[in-house]
């Protein structure tokens, strides 16, 4: 029997980052992973294998549609899909491995097997036929989240597939229908749009991307379609029947009341992920969930029990590996007698497709519930100088500033690099920064990030460039 400090059960990027920043505090930690192979969602199935996909997808697309306009000529550009996979599945190992390097360097125990918890202090791990008693002072519940599906829908991940089907298919289907127009279904469906698929997105509401600034949604939705994908909004999927051969969707057009059967080779089910707590043992130790199956914690990230926290997807909040990743530092800091904090008003969120979608902070339509007074900034990247020699310049930067104060309260961009561009928005708002701030600081030029400082320039109506 081995004693622990901490045990975090999850070695997703909430789970691994919490059980390092314990051990490097001095905390005798263990973290328990029942994937084979840790890193959760994120480094397996989630994140790092789309990105890669969407990179590889997107140089393909370039090299096949741009580069001969570019001066760049090229003759002949095939897929080959089995190297793309390739290519994939050894960025995901490394990542996976290095995170296995990570705990070795912080001394963290990395314990193979299914956690389940008996008591505050008790934890027993399952592993093949066998099974392994823990004791520890503390427990952090890092379990994520697992996909959503509709009603008598069986995910079978070869015609009906979830994002980690989509992830790894072997052809690209004739036609694909992806189900939820949510950051899944956006990034997915432009993977294989660029690949060759016909990509249709049906989508419940009017509008894409829920949750996110509308003026940007709403441009995000026309850049998409010019890229060749279909949308359907404002359907309801009935029904999703598989004939093996292929799949049909039974789907109403709600404003119409209009029924429409549509046939695809492949459908892709992203209608949002719930928290994953199966098998815990929750109830028995008397840990409290909400309405969503979440697991309800205070201030201090603890749930209903004792020296019990939870974290990262499995809590409410945005299911974002960087949010998981602060909440486990809070965590681990907190329980090493520090003053853990996260600062729920500044956790960025990006969509990875081309151009990227970046926000931070709040947007017009939740400032317009609040009745706060705001100003706007907008500034397009076709005024942008290295977006034009770049051929990118689709987008713009929209930066919202408290009227009397200029404090800005968010910021919403569409366009090349924001995903990296946003991080100079987080920080400028972990400051308090006003948009004066941003207006007055140099940045260089030629580069995209001009645009957020003209945006900034443009809350107060003096952009140079527009
Ligand atoms: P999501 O919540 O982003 O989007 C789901 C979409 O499905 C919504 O637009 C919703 O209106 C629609 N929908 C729900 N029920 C429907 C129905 N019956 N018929 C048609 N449409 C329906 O969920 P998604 O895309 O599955 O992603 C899950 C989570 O993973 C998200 O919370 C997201 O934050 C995270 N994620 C983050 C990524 C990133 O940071 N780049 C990438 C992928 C996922």
């Amino acid at each position: 029997m081995d004693n622990f400090d901490l045990i975090v059960i999850g070695g997703g990027p909430g789970g691994y980052v919490c059980a390092i920043r314990a051990a490097q505090l001095g905390l005798k930690t263990a973290c328990i992973e029942s994937r084979g192979s840790l890193g959760g969602t994120c480094l397996n199935v989630g994140c790092i294998p789309s990105k890669s996909l969407l990179n590889l997808s997107d140089n393909f697309q370039k090299a096949k549609n741009n580069f001969n306009k570019q001066g760049i000529e090229l003759e002949g550009v095939k897929l080959n899909i089995e190297k793309m996979m390739l290519n994939k599945n050894k960025s995901v190992q490394v990542l996976t491995k290095g995170v296995e390097f990570l705990f070795k360097k912080n001394k963290v125990t990395y314990i193979k097997g299914k956690g389940v918890i008996f008591s505050k202090n008790d934890i027993v791990v399952y592993e093949n036929n066998g099974k392994q008693n823990y004791k520890t002072k503390n427990i952090v519940i890092a379990t994520g989240s697992e996909a959503v599906s509709l009603p008598g829908l069986q995910i079978d991940e070869k015609n009906i597939i979830s994002s980690t089907g989509a992830l790894s298919l072997s052809k690209v289907p004739k036609k694909l229908a992806v189900i939820g127009g949510g950051y899944i279904g956006l990034e997915m469906g432009s993977v294989w749009s660029r690949l060759g698929s016909d990509v249709t997105v049906i989508e419940y509401l009017d509008y894409i991307t829920p949750g996110m600034d509308r003026e940007i949604s709403s441009e995000f939705k026309k850049i998409l379609t010019k890229q060749g994908l279909k949308f359907k909004m404002g359907f309801k999927v009935n029904f999703v029947k598989n004939n093996n051969s292929s799949v049909l969707i039974n789907c109403t057009n709600i404003k119409e009341s209009k029924e429409e059967n549509l046939e695809f080779d492949k459908v892709l089910v992203a209608v949002g992920r719930k928290a994953y707590t199966e098998g815990l043992n929750l109830g028995k130790i008397g840990i409290n969930k909400d309405k969503k199956g979440r697991i309800e914690v205070n201030e201090r990230l603890e749930t209903s029990v004792k020296n019990i926290y939870a974290i990262g997807d499995v809590i409410k909040g945005p299911m974002l590996a960087h949010k998981a990743e602060e909440e486990g530092i809070a965590v681990a800091e907190i329980l090493a007698g520090q003053s853990g904090h996260v600062n729920y008003d500044v956790i960025p969120g990006v969509i990875y497709t081309s151009p990227e979608v970046a926000t931070v902070g709040k947007t017009e339509e939740q400032l317009k519930e609040e009745s706060r007074s705001y100003k706007v900034g907008k500034f397009p990247f076709l005024a942008n100088s290295r977006a034009k020699v770049n051929n990118e310049t689709e987008g713009f930067v929209k930066i919202l500033a408290d009227s009397k104060t200029d404090k800005v309260l968010g910021v919403h961009i569409i366009g090349p690099h924001c995903g990296d561009m946003i991080a100079e928005m987080a920080l400028a708002m972990e400051f308090g920064a006003s948009a004066e701030d941003i207006a007055r600081t140099c940045h260089a030029h030629p580069t995209h990030t001009e645009a957020i400082k003209e945006a900034a320039l443009a809350v107060d109506k003096r952009p140079i460039h527009f």
